[in-house]
């Protein structure tokens, strides 16, 4: 009986080795943003063994290391040079998040954080998606004689769901979307446009992103009198002609008359 209390005392003492927690889910950074790559495991009260790797899960390639009591270069990749930190005062709490600055589209991947100290060994692996905020769409609108083009400009990243309805939140199918290309990388430059052949209208641009939603609404409409305020001009014209040469001609009678 006894040994088999033992057996399973090892086994259970072994589920619970050292473990090292990240998250568990993908975190998406924004462009230019500093990351924070979560890291936390359990503290030993002597650090000078404790050894903390910050590695590209893909390559291998060394974002940060610390040993021997502080951080180590030698060995750093030189995508992440001046570009990395590791709170010194967390350690002893068992936090070996490491921050990253100014994210970019190649920083986006896996990583893998190894820790060691005297109570253990243990990683974690955490994903980081690059994500780049649309910019406010640049609206223009283009007058033709036979139809109307209804333009929005915009760059951000991934690439978004784009959409255009009516008033009724009909989808209107007939718009194009083209992607020029980046003029830096991590970013698409967009510009959607819309024709119709309606010279009045009410319809709403809407750009979806993982991180984003954007909803415009564009009216056009023209003044009702426009057109019968432009025949009342003409007619007073008219009008007006019609009574000269009127006075004109009587004028000429009269004069004829006289003679
Ligand atoms: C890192 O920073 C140091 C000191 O500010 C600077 O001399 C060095 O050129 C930088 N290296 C890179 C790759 O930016
Ligand atoms: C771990 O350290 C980072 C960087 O200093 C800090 O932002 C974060 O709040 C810490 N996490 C915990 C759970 O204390
Ligand atoms: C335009 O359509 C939206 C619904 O998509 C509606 O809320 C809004 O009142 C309309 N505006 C006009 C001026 O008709
Ligand atoms: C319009 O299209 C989008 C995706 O293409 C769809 O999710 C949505 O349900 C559609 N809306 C209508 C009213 O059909």
């Amino acid at each position: 009986m006894l040994p088999c209390f033992l057996w399973l005392w090892i086994v259970l003492r072994g589920a619970d080795s050292f473990s090292v927690r990240v998250p568990p889910g993908p975190v998406v950074v924004a462009r230019g943003a500093t990351a924070l790559l979560s890291c936390e495991f359990e503290p030993d009260l002597n650090l000078s063994n404790l050894v903390v790797n910050w590695q590209r899960q893909e390559d291998d390639r060394v974002v940060h290391s610390f040993y021997y009591g502080k951080d180590q270069f030698d060995r750093q990749s030189s995508d992440y040079i001046n570009r990395t930190q590791l709170n010194h005062n967390e350690l002893a709490k068992g936090n070996a998040s490491l921050s990253i600055a100014n994210f970019g589209l190649k920083d986006a991947g896996k990583y893998k954080c190894i820790v060691s100290n005297g109570k253990g060994t243990g990683n974690g692996e955490l994903q980081l998606v690059y994500a780049a905020f649309f910019s406010e769409p640049r609206l223009s609108i283009h007058l033709k004689s036979s139809n109307v083009t209804v333009q929005y400009e915009m760059e951000g990243y991934p690439m978004p769901e784009i959409l255009w309805q009516g008033s009724g939140g009909q989808n209107l199918t007939d718009h194009q979307d083209e992607v020029l290309s980046a003029s830096d990388e991590g970013l698409y430059y967009l510009k959607s446009s819309y024709v119709t052949q309606n010279s009045a209208f009410n319809v709403t641009f809407t750009l979806i992103n993982p991180q984003q939603e954007l909803h415009r609404h564009v009216i056009l409409s023209y003044d009702e009198n426009m057109n019968s305020g432009t025949s009342v001009v003409v007619l007073s014209i008219l009008c007006c002609l019609l009574l000269c040469s009127t006075s004109f001609l009587l004028w000429l009678y009269c004069r004829a008359k006289q003679k």
